[in-house]
């Protein structure tokens, strides 16, 4: 376990760095877009929530810019890393935190088979950020590089009772760093993951009494912010200034944010491999992703040089 902490020293380093972040009108977006403007960034934020969105904007002034924008919708995105590029010439950091979770389960007894359900989460948590992971990857590597930071979940490496297809899109969530990480760090783009726990926002109504006289771990919306501008400057400081127990380069990795603090998770998870999977089982598997990673692999049979 590794516990990472914030040196404020290296948030100096945002200043005047070009931020683009999806559902910034309210809950942790709009606590994240806060904190990017308080340590001198320029942020162009987008939602669905037109009148937050606005209200935000007009409080934070010039450096801040909201564009109304469905993270499902590829041309509302694409419109929204144009608009920070039109004003600022470059984009720097990209935040994917838009994200919906619909409390009505549809898989318990007394729901009717024969009607459809919604699978509306799968569309804004796991098609928006896949959206926001391939425009944000296009204008990060036209830069030379840049952090793209995708906000997932507990749910997204945890079980969770009654929030099945939140669940799967969270696990997605963390898929897209796993699947485009490895060639994404070789471009200068560092992509990581945030996973909070109970977050006190308007997503959590229906729990948050109970957690609370259980006296379990809350975060507020800042601390996640707080996560996410780690991640965004965990490797821009002079040389030997670093977060303390992040392990640099700061890419690839899970920050999963409980209390108010931020754990590091996905190295472990990766070095205790033999022990989890077996000695045998891991060799194997290591070598079959030096084959995977190798250059003239391709699963483009186009591409694939044998
Ligand atoms: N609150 C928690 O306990 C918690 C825990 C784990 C993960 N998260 C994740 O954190 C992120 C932020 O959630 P939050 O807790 O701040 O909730 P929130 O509801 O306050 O914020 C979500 C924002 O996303 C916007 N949004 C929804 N659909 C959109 C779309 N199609 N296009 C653009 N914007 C859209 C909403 O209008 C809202 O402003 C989400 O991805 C959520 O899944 C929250």
């Amino acid at each position: 376990m590794a516990h990472v902490q914030i040196n404020p020293s290296l948030l100096t380093t945002l200043k005047d760095k070009v931020v683009v972040l999806t559902g910034g009108a309210t809950g942790i977006g709009r606590s994240t877009v806060r904190l990017f403007h308080q340590y001198g960034a320029k942020v162009v934020f987008g939602d669905v929530a037109d009148s937050h969105g606005l209200s935000l904007e007009r409080e934070l002034g010039e450096r801040v810019v909201f564009t109304h924008c469905d993270t499902t919708k590829y041309s509302d995105q694409l419109k929204l890393f144009k608009e920070a590029e039109k004003r600022w010439g470059r984009i720097d950091i990209a935040v994917a935190n838009a994200g919906i979770s619909l409390p009505k389960d549809p898989f318990l007894p007394d729901e009717d088979v024969e009607t459809e359900f919604s699978t509306a989460e799968i569309d804004v948590n796991l098609k928006g950020p896949l959206i926001t992971a391939r425009i944000g990857l296009a204008f990060l590597r036209k830069n030379g590089g840049g952090d793209l930071i995708l906000v997932s979940s507990i749910a997204g490496w945890k079980e969770c009772t009654g929030l099945v297809a939140y669940t799967a899109s969270k696990h997605g969530v963390v898929g897209i760093m796993r699947g485009l990480h490895l060639s994404a760090v070789k471009e200068g783009v560092r992509i990581n993951v945030i996973c909070p726990w109970m977050t006190k926002t308007g997503m959590v109504k229906g729990i948050e009494l109970g957690w609370a006289s259980n006296k379990l771990p809350e975060n507020e919306p800042e601390d996640v912010g707080k996560a996410i501008i780690l991640c965004a400057t965990a490797n821009r400081g002079e040389s030997k200034e670093r977060h303390e127990g992040a392990v640099t380069p700061f890419a690839g990795k899970i920050l999963w944010v409980s209390g108010g603090e931020s754990y590091e998770i996905e190295d472990n998870l990766q070095r205790l491999e033999p022990e989890w999977l077996g000695r045998e089982n891991s060799a194997v598997l290591k070598r079959g992703q030096e084959f995977l990673m190798s250059e003239g692999t391709s699963w483009d049979v186009g591409r694939s040089k044998p």
